[in-house]
């Protein structure tokens, strides 16, 4: 029988309290400066685009084909971030057959590096990004952390964009945005209501591609950075937002401060209620993914932002004078237990939403019949904190059906997982391997699909006599470390055993989210099986 340890889950919940408990109590006023470390958050959140409102700091970032899209990070100082929603609450991108896995794949497709702004003038949030690199969609919000609704479409491509919202002082503004990927930058100028294009002009026309632009406005002063994609970081200077533009590098191949990862460009210049400056970049950290790395910088007497990076490296540790958050922030880790499906969930691709629900855990009916775990509806996934990182879950199996496959995977372009494989009335216990989604130009990063199914490489003799069974995933993701994932199973939640082979993790870039765990239910044979996650634990080390 596998009961479960009632026991053993209580301590393991206790500790995890505790650990979720605010570190220190201290008053902001009364807190010296703390050094922290970079990254900020050891998580894949791309592209960021942050924006201060009041004494306040907002986080959006690129999310791709998972659903719901581009999430919002909350903080007041710039280091201790909460996750608390999503601009796009579905990928309602004119393509519901692949954003849906109907009958196609969506994989990189979808979010791409987006922005987000708040307008004083009428009081609303607005989200823009370009997808399918053909067109943008506009969403908007009265709440930050509130209801997101698609607001509009505009037939241009706003690659990697930076909205501006250029406020007059008495209360009116103009919309700009700037954009563009190759050589030309161009800055468009939306109507009143956000939605649509007024006009758009190219301001700058480089001798290389580039992309992760962003506009903003300082003494007088329109500032448009932009970045030569593993090189440079770069900035535009004018006092008209349609310029003409003056350049300057703002720093060039400067070293990452994540051990193994490439260098740092691209991101969000941010202001502090003091008057202190910050750039939030991201390293490209693979197998983990972009993690957000902050640096302070400065201007210079004549208006130009700089970076002082001492050897020409992106500081590693970081002294804040900040004030530093005084509320309990939800952990990263811990046991989730879902009374909900919180936040940081984000589904592979649109989820059919008639085969999930929350009832005494995360119940997953099977939504797709296939063998292809990147075609498999309603895989839930999230995000891995690193470098190194265990995701347990414990499921009920009780509901399963012939020929359904209900398990948690290390989820990404290569792809392992340990499953229950239900096979007429026994259980067994599967472990797969070389899972493989491959782009369709070769060495590029379009249009990808599976390529290897994968193979089971260890199945268990053991039979599931009881309901319940701990799968859990241990890897480390960190692009320093072994970049290798094990596939572990316990009958009673404290002792674990292995099963089956490593996951040699891939680490290139080409796929640009990064590994993730993914629980999944899907059928062989036939619809109508289901599986309730009971809980998920998520350790870091
Ligand atoms: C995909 O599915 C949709 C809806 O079921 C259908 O209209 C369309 O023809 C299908 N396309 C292909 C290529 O099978
Ligand atoms: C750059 O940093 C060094 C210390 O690393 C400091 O001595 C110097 O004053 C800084 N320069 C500027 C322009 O901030
Ligand atoms: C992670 O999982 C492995 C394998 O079960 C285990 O040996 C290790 O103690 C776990 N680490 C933590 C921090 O729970």
């Amino acid at each position: 029988m596998l009961l479960l340890s009632l026991a053993a889950l209580a301590l393991r919940l206790t500790s995890n309290l505790v650990l979720s408990q605010p570190q220190d109590d201290a008053t902001a006023a009364s807190r010296p400066a703390e050094v922290r470390t970079n990254p900020v958050i050891y998580e894949d959140f791309a592209d960021n685009d942050i924006t201060r409102v009041d004494d306040t700091y907002y986080f959006s970032a690129s999310t791709m084909h998972f659903s719901p899209g581009a999430p919002i990070l909350r903080s007041q100082d710039l280091v201790n971030w909460e996750f608390i929603g999503h601009s796009v609450p579905r990928l309602d991108f004119l393509d519901d057959n692949a954003y849906g896995l109907v009958n196609s794949t969506a994989y990189i497709r979808g979010i791409w590096a987006s922005t987000l702004r708040f307008r004083p003038s009428n009081g609303k949030w607005y989200w823009i990004g370009c997808v399918d690199w053909v067109r943008s969609f506009v969403y908007t919000a009265d709440a930050v952390d509130g209801e997101w609704t698609q607001a509009g479409i505009i037939n241009n491509c706003y690659y990697d964009c930076g909205l501006f919202v250029d406020e007059d002082g008495n209360g009116g503004d103009k919309l700009y945005v700037a954009y563009g990927g190759n050589t030309q930058l161009s800055v468009a100028q939306l109507d009143d209501t956000g939605t649509k294009e007024v006009s758009n002009q190219v301001v700058f026309t480089f001798d290389v591609g580039r992309e992760g632009n962003r506009m903003y406005k300082r003494e007088g002063f329109y500032y448009i950075i932009t970045d030569v994609p593993g090189q440079s970081e770069l900035v535009l200077r004018s006092q008209n937002p349609l310029g003409p533009y003056e350049k300057r590098t703002f720093w060039e191949n400067v070293n990452s401060p994540i051990p193994g990862s490439g260098t740092v460009v691209q991101g969000s210049l941010i202001d502090t209620p003091e008057g202190d400056w910050y750039f939030m970049s991201f390293a490209w950290a693979f197998p983990e993914g972009r993690s957000p790395v902050l640096a302070p910088i400065t201007w210079t007497e004549d208006g130009w932002p700089q970076a002082n990076f001492s050897g020409n490296s992106w500081p590693t540790d970081l002294a804040f004078s900040l004030p530093t958050s005084t509320g309990s922030l939800q952990s990263w880790t811990g046991v989730d237990k879902f009374t909900s499906f919180g936040v940081e969930w984000e589904w592979n691709h649109n989820p059919v939403n008639s085969a999930w629900s929350i009832e005494g855990g995360l119940v997953l009916k099977t939504a797709s019949v296939t063998d292809d775990l990147y075609k498999a509806k309603n895989t839930a996934c999230h995000r891995i904190l690193g470098p190194k990182a265990n995701g347990t879950i414990l499921i009920d199996v009780s509901g399963m059906t012939d020929g359904d496959r209900a398990g948690i995977s290390m989820f990404r372009d290569l792809s392992g997982y340990i499953a229950v494989q239900q096979s007429g009335t026994s259980r067994n216990l599967v472990m797969r391997n070389n899972v493989n989604l491959s782009p369709q130009d070769p060495g590029g990063t379009c249009c990808w699909s599976t390529t290897n199914k994968g193979d089971d490489i260890a199945t268990t003799e053991v039979e599931l006599s009881g309901n319940q069974v701990w799968l859990r995933v241990s890897a480390d993701i960190s692009s320093s470390g072994s970049k290798e994932a094990t596939f572990s199973y316990s009958t009673d939640g404290n002792t674990f055993m292995g099963l089956g082979n490593t996951l040699k993790l891939n680490d290139g870039w080409q796929f640009f989210m990064g590994y993730r765990f993914g629980i999944f239910n899907f059928a062989t044979r036939a619809l109508g099986g289901s599986v309730v996650v009971k809980s998920f634990e998520h350790v870091s080390a």
